[in-house]
């Protein structure tokens, strides 16, 4: 088989990106790993920015985000036994984020590539990338016992962190950047009412919680645990004794608890491979960064990838013109990161380390402090939640 753009993953970056070029008339064919079903069991972060939404509605797969979506124009930070309220809107000059789950956001590409009769492949297995130096690449790939082969002008690599496609580019040609956090966050998803209406980030004495939502009946919470900690060894009763612990006292004194319909635990990581382009490759997405969930950034980092190669391939397409291709990784990197600052920033400021010193107490505490005490502080804040300019 033979198309224009072979992109590789079925999550949010790869399924956007083949929607965008489908309504252009640039052919696409999307290979994933998984079942549909197993890619939609996934229940990953809940934040859009406005750049992402704007994204969704051009692909004309908005309508159910911005019916269900609820748009939020701020959020708390508890710390040291205050709670302290971010005025998104006032700070971003206007803007705001929508709440909206990437999963039900991933079910809306999937209908919508089905709508449209896109080419969608599950189950693609032992993908390999071949010849990305050359004006011929190609894709191969595995369905049950038979072995298919893509010829393409170009390869996106939107496979997610543990995906092929970075993998494929020579060790001496990649340079990572990688930082691990010591603990992870424990995720929990409910069937009961918010604590509260806007999102509260918490920075408590026991380690980092998070209180936020799907919709006004589906609640999902977090807390720091230790690396060692396993899903087994926290049962709900101890989830939600420990959140309460975390919680200034008001807000515990109004949660409402229940069993719990998602447990799990994920590690925090900041990672950039650089360059995002090898050849006729182009990563987007997790397959070239990782951030650390605590500034939201995740999906709105692949938004900006997903914009600019959009264009650049465009560009190609319609006016042959490269340069936009050609700048793809440099102008990427350059927004990517930011979000990897942000991300790292709110990471450091809201967790408990623990090999901290005294003095790394302290700092924290001065930061905080200056940043609900400082216009021109809130306003780096809330431009960087609600996304920077693409
Ligand atoms: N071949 C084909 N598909 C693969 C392969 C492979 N070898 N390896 C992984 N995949 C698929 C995964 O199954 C997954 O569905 O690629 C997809 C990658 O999707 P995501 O990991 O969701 O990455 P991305 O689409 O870039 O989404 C951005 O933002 O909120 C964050 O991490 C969160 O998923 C989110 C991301
Ligand atoms: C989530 O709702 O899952 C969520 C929200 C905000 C974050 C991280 C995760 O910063």
């Amino acid at each position: 088989m033979k198309v224009q753009v072979c992109i590789i993953g079925g999550g949010p970056s790869g399924l956007l990106l083949s929607q965008l070029l489908h309504l252009q008339g640039i052919e696409t064919i999307l290979l994933e790993k998984y079942s549909r079903e197993h890619v939609l069991s996934r229940i990953r972060a809940g934040v859009l920015e406005h750049g992402f939404a704007k994204l969704m509605r051009e692909a004309q797969c908005g309508e159910r985000m911005d019916r269900e979506g609820e748009i939020h124009k701020g959020f708390h930070i508890a710390h040291d036994g205050v709670l302290d309220h971010v005025d998104l809107y006032k700070y971003s000059g206007g803007n705001s984020v929508i709440v909206y789950g990437q999963t039900e956001l991933t079910r809306d590409l999937y209908e919508a590539r089905e709508r449209f009769g896109g080419k969608v492949v599950h189950n693609a297995e032992d993908v390999a990338l071949h010849e990305l130096k050359s004006d011929k690449p190609y894709v191969t790939y595995r369905l049950g016992d038979e072995t298919l082969r893509v010829d393409c002008d170009y390869v996106v690599g939107a496979d997610g962190f543990h995906g092929v496609s970075r993998k494929s580019i020579p060790k001496d040609v990649l340079r990572e950047y990688e930082k691990v956090y010591p603990f992870g966050w424990l995720g929990v998803l409910s069937r009961t009412k918010p604590v509260s209406p806007e999102l509260i980030y918490v920075k408590h004495d026991r380690g980092f919680a998070l209180c936020s939502l799907r919709s006004q009946v589906l609640s999902r919470y977090y807390i720091q645990v230790p690396l060692t900690d396993k899903v087994e060894d926290w049962s709900d009763d101890a989830f939600w004794a420990e959140l309460k612990r975390r919680l200034p006292e008001k807000v515990a004194a109004d949660l409402i608890t229940g069993p719990s319909i998602e447990k799990s635990i994920a590690p925090l990581r900041s990672f950039v491979a650089e360059p995002m382009q090898y050849g006729k490759l182009f990563l987007a997405g997790d397959a070239a960064h990782i951030v650390p969930p605590t500034g939201a950034r995740g999906l709105n980092s692949a938004a900006s990838d997903i914009y600019y190669l959009y264009h650049a391939l465009l560009g190609h397409y319609k006016k042959g013109d490269d340069a936009g291709l050609a700048g793809y990784s440099e102008r990427a990197l350059a927004r990517i990161w930011k979000a990897q600052r942000f991300s790292w920033w709110m990471t450091m400021l809201l967790h408990r380390f623990p090999d901290r010193l005294a003095y790394d107490d302290q700092l924290q505490r001065t930061e905080l402090g200056y940043l609900f005490s400082s216009e021109s502080a809130m306003r780096q804040l809330a431009e960087n939640y609600v996304g920077l300019p693409f």
